[in-house]
């Protein structure tokens, strides 16, 4: 499916699904009354001072569609391959019906592996006849999943929080629920991917003040959902990317909630982590801020046109990796992919 198809479809069930009780299920639009602090996950470094992060992105799976086979390969090949210490998947898991059995077939090789992940759902999670909330619920179930439940007066369901200390807490790294899209109404009805909600980044300042007290200053954090900023469009022209293919705009909402302002000002979060955009996988440096897409992990039931070296007719799942070291500021980032080749090693200092 091209781009542009693809992206009808997307906002013709989201047409329905705004006016339905559907993005109410997993979530609401009111502040919340009493922040909640809880975190889903409380990691340390390995006995090698070493904390390895594998994110997947964009399965797009579909349970007995053999156009679906090659995700299921890259996912094994990558856990296999890379041996991390925790997964995060950013979305788009599931790309048709079955839909709960979908999500539950690509992610059974995570919760097999004994290794503890976690999900920020893609706008394609609820799209095929479950609620949000009903294939969030159903995920979390699987062994290793670390995703708490919807946290009240918090806007959508993979809203979660995740530490890694050494002697004291070193990383954040925070996943929000970018949600699926919204209608605009005026002359026109005019649809837009969604956004990050008032009460996401409520909730996400909540735990960056909290944390910030606690060490001294703020914790430098990396934030994982689905669906990139929109401010990624002007840092294309502004910013310089440091590796990786960029081989179609992206697509993020057109409305600006102003979570990047939010990072700024509290001054922990160095990375944007995303998928959504399956034939980009670079690493963006722009105002202090590394924005870093996926690797596509998925499979031919979607557009995708990524191979060795940038469009190729041999596609070429894979992951990325993120790898923090006890002590030391930053990290090292790289694309792994599928059968072990590894692209755009990167020292990211901030
Ligand atoms: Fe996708």
């Amino acid at each position: 499916m091209k781009r542009r198809s693809f992206l009808k479809g997307a906002a013709f069930v989201a047409a329905g699904a705004a006016a339905s009780p559907l993005l109410k299920a997993c979530g609401t639009t009111s502040a919340p009354k009493k922040a909640d602090l809880s975190v889903a996950g409380n990691f340390t470094y390995g006995p090698d001072g070493k904390f390895t992060v594998m994110q997947l992105t964009d399965t797009h799976y579909i349970a007995g569609d053999k156009r679906s086979e090659r995700a299921l390969r890259c996912v094994q090949d990558a856990l296999e391959g890379v041996k991390p210490d925790l997964v995060i998947h950013t979305g788009d898991i599931l790309f048709g019906k079955p839909d709960i059995p979908s999500a539950l077939e690509i992610l059974r090789p995570l919760a097999e592996s004994g290794i503890p992940w976690a999900v920020a759902l893609g706008n394609h999670d609820s799209q095929f006849g479950s609620t949000r909330e009903d294939v969030f619920r159903a995920i979390r179930a699987l062994p290793g999943c670390i995703n708490l439940p919807p946290k009240d007066g918090v806007y959508g369901c993979s809203n979660d929080v995740i530490t890694l200390s050494g002697n004291t807490l070193e990383h954040v790294f925070y996943l929000f629920d970018s949600m699926d899209a919204v209608v605009l109404k005026g002359e026109e009805e005019i649809h837009c991917y969604d956004y990050i909600r008032h009460n996401q980044i409520a909730w996400y300042r909540s735990h960056s003040e909290h944390f910030a007290a606690m060490a001294g200053h703020p914790v430098p954090s990396l934030a994982f959902f689905h669906i990139p900023l929109c401010e990624i469009q002007e840092g294309l022209t502004g910013g310089k990317i440091l590796a990786g293919n960029n081989c179609e705009p992206p697509c993020p909402s057109r409305l600006n909630s102003g979570l990047l302002a939010q990072f700024r000002e509290m001054g922990d979060v160095k990375a944007i982590v995303t998928g959504h955009d399956h034939d980009c996988d670079y690493v963006l440096d722009y105002g202090q801020m590394y924005y870093i897409y996926g690797r596509y992990s998925g499979c031919d039931t979607v557009y995708n046109h990524l191979g060795r070296d940038g469009i190729s007719p041999e596609k070429i799942s894979g992951c990325r990796v993120f790898e923090f070291t006890e002590g030391q500021p930053g990290f090292k980032t790289y694309v792994r992919l599928q059968g072990g080749e590894i692209q755009q090693p990167l020292v990211l200092s901030r």
